[in-house]
């Protein structure tokens, strides 16, 4: 019998496993998939008890900044990937030909999308919808987008001729290293702006920042792209996301798409098939009144798609794993007509303590630290419509002490 594809079939056994640079849940959940997936993972990290280190087969301690660990771990993988793209891309290009050892998504793709300035220029390049910005270096550039961004049609460039009046509210974002909120901030007033200025702005900082319009969404969005390096793209279902303190809390979905949705998603297919990424990208969103807008791109895995794990025929874990494989994708159907997921976020440093869920299901990460906001799990649950779901996770919640 022929078969259908000429990529070579997976040996058992492969002598070089597939690499994940960190270990971190996200690198939990990729090793947990990959194990059941017969796939054999080794796993970059620190301490031999981060959560991917606790349930993957290899492990090697590391950092990964240092280029001699990294250098040294990708020697012994096949291919490799990471969970976080707060690595330097220069390092692994350099790396990835040095050693020969392919990581996906590319580190021209990290380097890109690291950076909120330069992901926002690819948003615009691509066509795809973002609400308005400015690069900003300096305290005058800070403060003349902010009248810009809040509505000022002639503002001066100098912080000495500010308006009286206030502008509307502006967000101002480090350009790197910014997550669950952490870099991101909205100024309303003018004591809010004088108070960020001179603690962010008055010592030269070392990425700066951008500014951008405030935008007044109904709800935040997000959705999850796939694309194969064998050209094969996959869109998971647009979920609704909700944030606490810049946090996400929860994900309820799938959502009632309409032609805005619909165009956006065509847009979309259009964006990764373009660049040629290959793997699972993020994609977070804001609904408004005009439409959606695109917020922020994680080249990763990510936490708005953790309800895959359980409501979808595939999840996110494994479809990167085969986009990275350049394996066929499957067509992930969903397995109820609702679901929800709940971050068990940290509040306090005790140990947590918990009951198991009921009719949800628990994904524990096994940090051995609490600290209050820190993501420590989260629980999944299917419904019949997407706020039955949801209704079932927040009462399961409370069986949690996190
Ligand atoms: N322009 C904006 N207008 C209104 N609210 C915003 C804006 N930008 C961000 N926010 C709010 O702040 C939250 C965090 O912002 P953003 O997602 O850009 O940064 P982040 O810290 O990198 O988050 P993440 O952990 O998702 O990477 C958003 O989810 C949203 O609630
Ligand atoms: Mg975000």
């Amino acid at each position: 019998m022929k078969r259908a594809s000429k990529k070579p079939l997976l040996r058992a056994l492969e002598p070089k496993p597939i690499g994940i640079l960190g270990g971190g849940q996200l690198a939990r959940m990729l090793a947990l998939k990959a194990h059941e997936l017969g796939l054999k993972i080794s796993i970059l990290s620190e301490n031999a008890d981060d959560p991917a280190a606790q349930v993957a087969p290899l492990w090697q301690r590391g950092s990964l900044s240092s280029k001699q660990d990294l250098g040294n771990f990708l020697k012994t993988c096949r291919l490799a990937t990471f969970e976080s793209e707060f690595l330097d891309a220069g390092l692994l290009a350099a790396l990835e030909l040095e050693t020969k050892t392919p990581i996906l998504p590319r580190p021209a793709d990290i380097g890109l999308i690291q950076d909120r300035l330069t992901q926002k220029q690819l948003l615009e390049k691509h066509g795809l919808p973002t609400a308005k910005f400015h690069k900003v270096e300096s305290a005058d550039e800070a403060w003349w987008a902010r009248m810009v961004l809040g509505g000022e049609t002639s503002p001066s460039r100098s912080a000495k001729n500010r308006s009286a009046r206030e502008p509307a509210p502006v967000v101002f974002k480090k350009r790197r290293f910014g997550y669950d909120g952490y870099g991101t901030f909205v100024i309303r007033t003018q004591k809010d702006m004088e108070a960020f200025v001179a603690a962010e702005l008055t010592k030269k900082s070392a990425h700066g920042f951008i500014a951008e319009e405030f935008v007044p969404f109904k709800r935040e969005v997000a959705v999850m792209l796939a694309r194969s390096s064998n050209g094969q793209t996959r869109l998971l279902p647009f979920v609704e996301s909700f944030q606490q303190d810049s946090r996400c809390l929860w994900v309820k979905g799938p959502l009632k798409t309409n032609a805005r949705f619909t165009a956006l998603a065509a847009k979309l297919g259009k964006f990764i098939n373009t660049v040629g990424y290959t793997g699972v990208m993020g994609v977070e969103l804001f609904e408004t009144e005009r439409g959606l807008l695109v917020n922020e791109l994680a080249p990763r895995v990510h936490n708005s798609g953790h309800y895959s794990l359980d409501a979808l025929s595939e999840d996110q874990f494994t479809l990167h794993l085969k986009c990275i494989l350049g394996q066929e994708l499957g067509e992930p159907k969903l397995n109820a007509k609702g679901f929800a997921m709940m971050n068990l976020l940290g509040s306090s440093t005790v140990a947590p303590t918990w009951r198991l869920p009921t009719d949800a299901r628990l994904h524990w990460y096994g940090k051995n630290e609490n600290r209050p906001g820190r993501k420590m799990g989260h629980i999944n649950a299917l419904g019949a419509t997407p706020e039955g779901a949801l209704a079932v996770v927040q009462r399961e919640r409370r069986k949690f002490e996190v």
